[in-house]
């Protein structure tokens, strides 16, 4: 009792003397007095010169003068030889012939839709276009545009096309800005950054002051951040009528975006695609002769297998009634196009819920061996089963001549190293195959790409962990998506397109992905919502382009209350202010922050990291009980997934110190490709952390790093509440959690193997439902952990937090527990009579 009420009143206090040092701290670094007077503010994305008002004659002479001189600049570069040449190029692209007209209607009007094919060059061009017009009427060093990407890796890697056809060094004209880093200087006027960067521009400058125009790209993408920046926009056009704002957008919904402005004037750039065969799975097991069921050895299977995987593949699309029908119908047009009997069989063997990398590796050989020269890209849903295709290529090199195959991988988390090689054309008679996710459906533009293979499905990844979006589980895809990624197979010669699906499930695909704000939870948005202060959470996201069910927007409400980020009248508490500047899940970053609190911030940064990129255990299909048990191995009894990772990442990191660390991993079943990212984005961690003055040096935060009960209590504070009760029975462990009642533990979690949890709680990260509810990860705490840890800490004071943990207790009868509290709670009532 005392220690909660300790506890309580430390976190407040330390949490607001940390946010004033912080105020005090972004006072002296942020701006600073220019000998001309002006004074130059860096709200980290980028500075701006601001003058100061007697001063003003003289600023508007010196932004004269810089103009000036950056219209010679530009002019020399365009008469240079190679500039030149990059003008050709430029001018053979689709957007230029729209040029002048797009540039007349934005200068006319405040909102523009702009959609054409991907690779016509609206991401390139667009921005490029206006910077020129406003250098040209020299008021370049006036202008600053910025524009918007989804990804890091294409703000990056767009930002340094830009410079180069502008014939500069990135960070001198053109720069970018993503989280945690950034090429940008003073002079830089035309911006390309994440859209989550943006928004945090707006928490510190809601007028966006000085932007002369905002540019908002793949706009159909739809994405959570570009939903909210839109709403936030439309609050904004009226107190900035001067303020310029473009959307751009690759598919043909541009009416509804138009719409939503009022009728904004679309521009539509008509592209130039070669025509592009589509085969469907009918098509593709007809005329390649293969059989799903077979594996490649048809013949050792005997019909008993047949059936079998025949009822498992029913069952599996049972769950999908449209797509049942849909795998109907495929079969009546099979038999309507009098295919063979194989054909039929194995398309009633297809199972909807695997991405059949036999199948893939099957259509990929077909194309290597009998196919004329192109390069292949394949479209899968994310970054695992990318590495495991690849693996699985590697191992069993049915591609021929492993020197006549390039092999590439590109999705949001890739190496710049490896970028580069996605675009280069290979030597002749060598075959490029990229695997991508839906990142190459728009942003991404490879030039010789003759065939696709699309598997159908996509996954909304955290591409990077400061990416807010939870993991989600592949999904089909929308008819919108099938024709881009179709459309990609076009772009040299006629192409040829395999879908690895039938025709009739493609047609029961929606029209259009549904947008990210009615698909995933809220919470961080609600967070941001409030410390950007736009009013009331229901109100402001009443006011999206399609708004989120009003069900889902109280529960993340209410999720937040519990975790204690806002309090009962929906305002942002100390907690959840702080919250709202990390960039992680709300949930994990309460755990960075009460590790900060109570010093072991290492362990408990390597948890969060962990639980931002993915799982660095690998569990290969045909070794898994090798990797389980090499993954129980760091568990050492203690039951939980988390100490488990921090035991296996600090081996890792002695290992590396002695040049191991590889065997290491290849020993224990880690990716060290993982490792690494967790490692890195601890660094960050501890910088974002130092920033916001949370924490002062490395050895004080980790005083009792080596703590393991205090680590899982912080681990607890997180992840309530997702905690489920345990109860050892004789011959199994019996676990339940209040929404899903039974659950199972999922068999990768060391627990699972575990014959008796002497927890009487866990606590867990994600649940998946397949056909029972799964536990993927849990850490098993104890009575007076949860009484002290699970929930809210800070607010409602332990009048709320006994009420809502009563509620639990009660739901889990834990008696007694309850009791202890009620007692507590009395004794409090009257110690407060009694003060
Ligand atoms: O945005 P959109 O899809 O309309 O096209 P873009 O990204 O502006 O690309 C236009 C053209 O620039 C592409 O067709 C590529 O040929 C070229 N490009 C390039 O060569 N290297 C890059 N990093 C980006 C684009
Ligand atoms: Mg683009």
């Amino acid at each position: 009792f005392g220690l909660q009420m300790e506890v309580d009143a430390h976190l407040q206090a330390y949490l607001s003397l940390k946010s004033m040092d912080r105020a005090r701290f972004s006072d002296n670094t942020f701006s600073r007095s220019n000998t001309d007077g002006s004074i130059t503010t860096d709200d980290g994305l980028y500075e701006r010169q601001e003058p100061v008002m007697q001063n003003s004659v003289i600023m508007e002479r010196i932004l004269r003068r810089k103009s000036l001189q950056l219209r010679n600049k530009q002019q020399d570069w365009q008469d240079s030889p190679n500039g030149q040449k990059m003008l050709e190029f430029r001018r053979s692209l689709p957007a230029y012939k729209e040029r002048d007209s797009s540039l007349k209607v934005i200068s006319e009007n405040q909102v523009v839709v702009i959609s054409g094919e991907t690779g016509c060059g609206k991401t390139t061009q667009l921005p490029q276009f206006i910077l020129e017009s406003e250098i040209e009427a020299a008021r370049g060093a006036a202008c600053s545009i910025i524009c918007t990407q989804p990804r890091r890796i294409s703000a990056m890697s767009v930002s340094e096309r830009v410079a180069a056809e502008r014939g500069e060094q990135l960070g001198e004209s053109v720069g970018y800005k993503v989280r945690l880093e950034g090429m940008k200087s003073r002079d830089t006027r035309l911006l390309f950054c994440t859209t989550g960067m943006l928004l945090r521009r707006l928490l510190v400058d809601r007028n966006l002051r000085g932007v002369t125009h905002v540019i908002i790209d793949e706009i159909h993408e739809r994405g959570m951040n570009e939903d909210f920046l839109l709403i936030v926009l439309k609050d904004l056009l009226p107190r900035r009528p001067e303020l310029k704002l473009i959307l751009m957008s690759a598919t043909l919904n541009a009416e509804l975006f138009s719409s939503y402005f009022g009728g904004a004037p679309t521009i539509h750039i008509p592209g130039f695609t070669y025509p592009v065969r589509e085969h469907f799975l009918e098509n593709i097991l007809e005329t390649t002769g293969y059989g799903l069921n077979s594996y490649n050895q048809i013949d050792d299977y005997g019909q008993e297998k047949v059936w079998k995987m025949q009822k498992q593949a029913q069952a599996f699309r049972k769950r999908n009634s449209q797509i049942a029908s849909a795998v109907e119908d495929a079969l009546e047009y099979a038999d309507f196009k009098g295919y063979s009997p194989r054909t039929r069989e194995s398309l009633s063997c297809w199972n909807p819920d695997s991405i059949g990398f036999n199948l893939i590796e099957h259509v990929l050989c077909h194309i290597v061996k009998n196919e004329r020269p192109g390069a292949v890209l394949v479209f899968m849903t994310g970054w695992d089963d990318i590495n495991a295709l690849k693996e699985q290529l590697r191992a069993h090199p049915l591609l021929g001549d492993p020197s006549r195959v390039v092999l590439l991988a590109c999705h949001g988390s890739m190496a710049s190293s490896e970028q580069r090689l996605i675009f280069d054309k290979p030597e002749e008679g060598v075959r490029k195959i990229v695997l991508a996710t839906n990142m190459a459906e728009t942003s991404i533009t490879i030039n010789d790409v003759v065939f696709v293979v699309d598997c159908g499905k996509a996954k909304e990844t955290s591409y990077d962990a400061l990416n807010n979006t939870p993991c989600l589980l592949p999904s089909w895809i929308s008819k919108a998506a099938a024709r881009q990624r179709r459309g990609r197979a076009g772009r040299v010669q006629p192409g040829e397109c395999y879908h690895l699906y039938p025709r009739c499930v493609h047609d029961a695909f929606a029209d259009y992905q549904m947008p990210e704000l009615l698909r995933t939870p809220l919470q961080s948005l609600c967070l941001q919502i409030k410390s950007l202060q736009l009013g009331s959470i229901s109100d402001f996201l009443s006011r999206a382009l399609q708004p989120p069910e009003p069900l889902s927007v109280q529960n993340a409400v209410e999720y937040l209350k519990i975790i204690g980020a806002l309090n009962e009248n929906e305002n942002l508490t100390v907690l959840g202010r702080n919250l709202s500047i990390l960039p992680v899940e709300p949930k994990l970053g309460k755990m960075l922050i009460l590790g900060a609190i109570f010093n072991c911030l290492d362990p408990v940064m390597t948890v969060v990291a962990g639980l931002s990129v993915r799982d660095p255990f690998l569990m290969p299909f045909d070794k898994k009980d090798l990797a389980e048990s090499a993954k129980a191995q760091f568990s050492a009894r203690d039951y939980s997934d988390h100490l488990a990772l921090v035991r296996a990442y600090e081996g890792w990191k002695d290992a590396e110190r002695q040049q191991s660390g590889y065997e290491y991993c290849w020993r224990n079943f880690l990716s060290a490709q993982t490792l690494r990212a967790i490692d890195s984005l601890k660094k960050q961690f501890f910088c974002l952390l130092k920033d916001a003055a949370l924490v002062d040096n490395v050895e004080n935060c980790n005083r009792w790093s080596n703590d393991e009960h205090l680590v899982r209590a912080v681990i607890c504070s997180g992840l309530f509440p997702g905690i489920c009760s345990v109860m050892n029975k004789e011959k199994s462990i019996a676990l339940k959690t209040m929404e899903d009642g039974q659950v199972l533990l999922h068999s990768n979690s060391v627990n699972a193997v575990e014959p008796k949890i002497p927890y009487p709680w866990l606590v867990f990260n994600e649940k998946v439902k397949v056909n029972a509810v799964f536990l993927r990860d849990s850490t098993g705490i104890s009575d007076s952990v949860l009484l002290l840890f699970g929930g809210n800490l800070s607010q409602g004071g332990l009048d709320g937090h006994l009420k809502m943990l009563g509620g639990y207790l009660e739901f889990f009868m834990k008696p007694t527990l309850a009791e202890t509290y009620l007692n507590i709670k009395r004794e409090l009532d009257e110690l407060i009579q009694k003060k």
